[in-house]
């Protein structure tokens, strides 16, 4: 489907304008360096599944990418084990709990029911197909860069702040692990997964992958084949899923169509076949999610009329 660019880039500036400083939510503070970015930076970008492209504010500033990670780890485990080991191994449902919930695998016999809360994340990481360490993270870095078509690259800083500080996720890694739902070496996929949560992108590259998984893995800017056409659907439905944690309801209620955040500040929605909206400001809800960027995102797509349950 194609897009009137005109429209596309006045929809674009309006949503910016009305919401990239909208008050509340604070800056992640459990990942020391996330605590220190400017939390007055707002971005908003869409790149459509024909490869136009349409920004306003800092959509050129590069931040950590820290959960919406999981989308592209779960795009390469699809690729590599297939969709009904995923769902086996991993799971396709919400845990209706916190994102690093121990609880959540108390409560579900240790699966921990979706890849992209913490637990699974891990998990996604372990079943990656890898001759070692820097094989798995290269893997993982390599399909980040493919959906979002530029080579994304590790910030020492960002990870430097988290793997001093990832105990938690540390824990919920042996967790798995006793329970035979780990794959790996457990520390060695926590190390992969803090790594792949500490790449820098722009809000620019983030709309990428999303308009990647729109056009049914074929990045629309390179040209290049990142992911298998058949399994996009997979990753749109865990996106629907959980994409949002405690709020995906919510977003699928209101909003209506598949998305992913990061505690970054960026979040990530996706209108299969014809683009993605990616926005990105640092204050978060309690869930976890960018106050600005869930009001940008979904100003968009409401003026735009996309809402998969509409029709
Ligand atoms: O593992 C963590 O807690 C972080 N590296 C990522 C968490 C995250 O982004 C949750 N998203 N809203």
């Amino acid at each position: 489907m194609s897009v009137d660019l005109v429209a596309l880039k006045q929809v674009v500036q309006a949503a910016y304008d009305e919401h990239h400083a909208a008050p509340g939510g604070e800056n992640a503070s459990y990942i020391p360096y996330l605590a220190n970015v400017p939390s007055n930076l707002s971005a908003l970008a869409v790149v459509t599944a024909d490869g136009d492209i349409v920004t306003a504010g800092d959509s050129d500033y590069r931040f950590a990418i820290e959960s919406i990670s999981k989308v592209c780890t779960l795009a390469l485990a699809l690729d590599d084990i297939g969709p009904d080991a995923v769902q086996e191994k991993i799971g396709a449902d919400p845990t209706g709990l916190p994102f690093n919930s121990v609880i959540a695998l108390e409560l579900h016999h240790d699966k921990p029911l979706s890849p992209l809360v913490n637990a699974g994340a891990m998990a996604t990481v372990s079943v990656v197909e890898a001759t070692s360490i820097d094989d798995r993270w290269r893997r993982i870095l390599d399909m980040q860069s493919r959906l979002a078509g530029a080579q994304l690259e590790l910030s020492d800083d960002v990870n430097q702040s988290e793997q001093t500080t990832n105990f938690h996720n540390r824990a919920i890694a042996w967790l798995l692990y006793s329970a035979d739902a780990m794959y790996c070496d457990p520390m060695e996929a926590c190390d992969v997964y803090t790594r792949q949560c500490s790449t820098l992108i722009s809000t620019v590259q983030l709309a990428t992958i999303g308009a990647t998984l729109a056009a049914k893995g074929m990045n629309p800017i390179t040209k290049v084949k990142a992911l298998a056409a058949e399994h996009t659907r997979f990753v749109l439905a865990e996106m629907t899923m959980e994409g949002m944690y405690g709020r995906s309801g919510d977003w699928a209620y209101t909003v209506g169509l598949p998305a992913k955040s990061g505690v970054g500040g960026g979040i990530l929605t996706v209108v299969p076949g014809v683009m993605g909206i990616a926005a990105f400001s640092p204050p978060l809800d309690e869930t976890g999610n960018s106050v600005r960027g869930q009001l940008m995102a979904a100003a968009v797509a409401q003026a735009l009329g996309y809402n998969l349950y509409s029709g």
